[in-house]
């Protein structure tokens, strides 16, 4: 092994692979390098505790409350991009790259206008949430080509902060009354130019971290990284981590080997194709939101309440897949569209449709050396309908009760298709094959949809938990087949109908 700490860097050679142990990255436009145990921290801890960044707050440590949001800044073609993150469940590990904004760093010598804003508009009182509030709203006019906004814009902007004590009136306010123009860009504080000499334009080494108790690895390449999963299968995929990393935190687990992909080039793709949509295993949450919305009816909406912007900018839609919840909120969309997962292992490829995937509660049809690289999900046929629910005790940021996805088609009146899934019923999310073989070559009318309602209660057995209970996941489950009849009364299918 041959170490080189020339320029900072400390880097050595493995089987003649050029590798790395540390992860570099700026800070409010300053070079830092993580080393050993610091990689292993949250980013709020190491802003806090290492560097005395102690605007960054830490309430819940789980992703919900949004005190501790940043500006996490990628590269993507040769530009950083930025979005908030909640910096409690992103660790450093996942930043080599990247460039992090705290709230110390969105102004240069005075306060920016959001922060003045926020004064003026008397929008904190104990300001423990403050920052994060700040942070988020600064984000939003830093991306926004718009002079003004609405106060939806606002409200969705702020979707993942939480205010204990002020009420959202006067932040809402403070937002609604700044002018864009006005607001300081993070491209005119920080310069590019700089960033991308410091940074570089992309990684190009392997990262292989290790302590005496963690070990992670950032492999530049698919290949390298399926030979990774094959010579350590108890190795753990982390993509997002926003599942993963709430478990660190909050539960009595510990990613002791960590295969990161989320910077695997091979897994960013979004392609349209054949009548598909393939979506990479690196493609975040909010650029599936992006890509997919003019493709299905009703998902942008669905979408809209899934998690917050902070969660969806760096967890992944195939991170909700592969950690098999039974409420993950993308699955009966995914089940009903007959989506397809592509596979791959050192043995090569395979594709599994996503009905055959879920065996049991979180376990998986996949072998420990395989890797998820793509989702293809069929694109909706022209006269085919789509509709999606959720319900959750809170409307945003709410972990579903009940969730269902209804893929119809209809011909004169008579149903041609109908395939259902329901989510939080039973230990997977699951298709309803036995209302659908009911009610396909029926006539699509109240009664049968209400007879269909009728069956379901011989058919799930959800069971009791926090989120609701037994009784009423069932009766959530017969109603939804009502709710969406009377929402097709509502729309332009109603000349059928009548
Ligand atoms: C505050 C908060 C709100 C949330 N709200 C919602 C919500 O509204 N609806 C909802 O459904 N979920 C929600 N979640 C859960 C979570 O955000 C999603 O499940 C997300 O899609 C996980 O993606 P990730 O990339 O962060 O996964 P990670 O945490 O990185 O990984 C999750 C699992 O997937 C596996 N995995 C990841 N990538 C691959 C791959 N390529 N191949 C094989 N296995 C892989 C990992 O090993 C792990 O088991 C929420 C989470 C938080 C913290
Ligand atoms: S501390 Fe609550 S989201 Fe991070
Ligand atoms: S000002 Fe106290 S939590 Fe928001």
């Amino acid at each position: 092994m041959y170490i080189n700490t020339t320029s900072f860097k400390t880097v050595y050679y493995l089987n003649n692979n050029y590798m790395k142990n540390h992860i570099e990255l700026c800070i409010n436009g300053e070079t830092h390098h993580a080393y050993g145990e610091d990689a292993f921290l949250p980013l709020s801890d190491y802003l806090r505790t290492k560097l005395h960044l102690v605007g960054t707050k830490e309430v819940c440590i789980e992703g919900d409350c949004g005190a501790c949001t940043t500006l996490l800044g990628r590269l993507k073609n040769e530009k950083f991009y930025y979005e908030t993150i909640d910096s409690c469940i992103s660790y450093v590990y996942q930043l080599n790259n990247c460039h992090v904004v705290t709230v110390e760093g969105i102004k240069n010598s005075k306060l920016n206008s959001v922060q003045e804003s926020m004064i003026t508009s008397h929008g904190a009182q104990c300001g423990y949430c403050t920052p994060g509030i700040v942070v988020s709203l600064y984000s939003f006019f830093n991306s926004c080509s718009k002079k003004t906004c609405t106060k939806s814009d606002i409200q969705d902007a702020l979707t993942g902060n939480l205010c204990r004590c002020t009420g959202y009136e006067t932040i809402v306010e403070a937002g609604l009354t700044l002018d864009n123009n006005s607001i300081e860009k993070l491209s005119d504080i920080y310069s590019e130019d700089k960033l991308l000499a410091i940074l570089g334009k992309e990684t190009k080494e392997n990262i292989e971290i290790n302590t005496n108790d963690y070990v992670f690895y950032q492999p530049v390449t698919l290949k390298e990284a399926l030979k990774l999963k094959n010579e350590n299968p108890d190795t753990k995929i982390l993509a997002g981590g926003t599942d993963l990393h709430v478990m660190c935190n909050k539960r009595d687990f510990s990613l002791k080997k960590i295969l990161y992909v989320s910077n695997l080039k091979e897994l960013k793709s979004i392609e349209v194709k054949d009548n598909h949509i393939t979506i990479g295993a690196a493609v975040t949450l909010s650029e599936f939101e992006q890509s997919v919305s003019e493709y299905y009816t009703d998902l942008k909406e669905f979408l809209n309440l899934f998690a917050s912007p902070q969660i969806k900018n760096i967890g992944t839609l195939v991170g909700n897949i592969a950690n098999a919840s039974p409420i993950g909120d993308t699955l009966p969309f995914l089940l009903v569209m007959d989506s397809e997962l592509e596979l791959e292992s050192v043995n090569g490829k395979r594709k599994v449709n996503m009905n055959n995937f879920y065996k049991g509660y979180k376990s998986l049809a996949m072998e420990s050396n395989e890797i998820i690289t793509h989702v293809n999900i069929p694109l909706l046929k022209k006269d085919e309908i789509l509709k999606l629910y959720k319900v959750s005790k809170r409307k945003h940021l709410d972990i579903s009760s009940f969730s269902a996805a209804i893929r119809m088609k209809e011909k004169n009146g008579i149903i041609e298709s109908f395939i259902i899934a329901f989510g939080g019923v039973g230990p997977t999310v699951q298709r309803i094959y036995e209302i659908e073989s009911y009610l396909t070559g029926k006539r699509l009318c109240e009664d049968i949809l209400n007879e269909a309602a009728q069956m379901i209660e011989n058919i799930i057995k959800p069971i009791s938990d926090v989120r609701g209970h037994k009784e009423y996941r069932l009766q959530l489950a017969k109603n939804i087949l009502k709710k969406f009849y009377f929402e097709l009364l509502e729309s332009d299918k109603k000349k059928v109908l009548a």
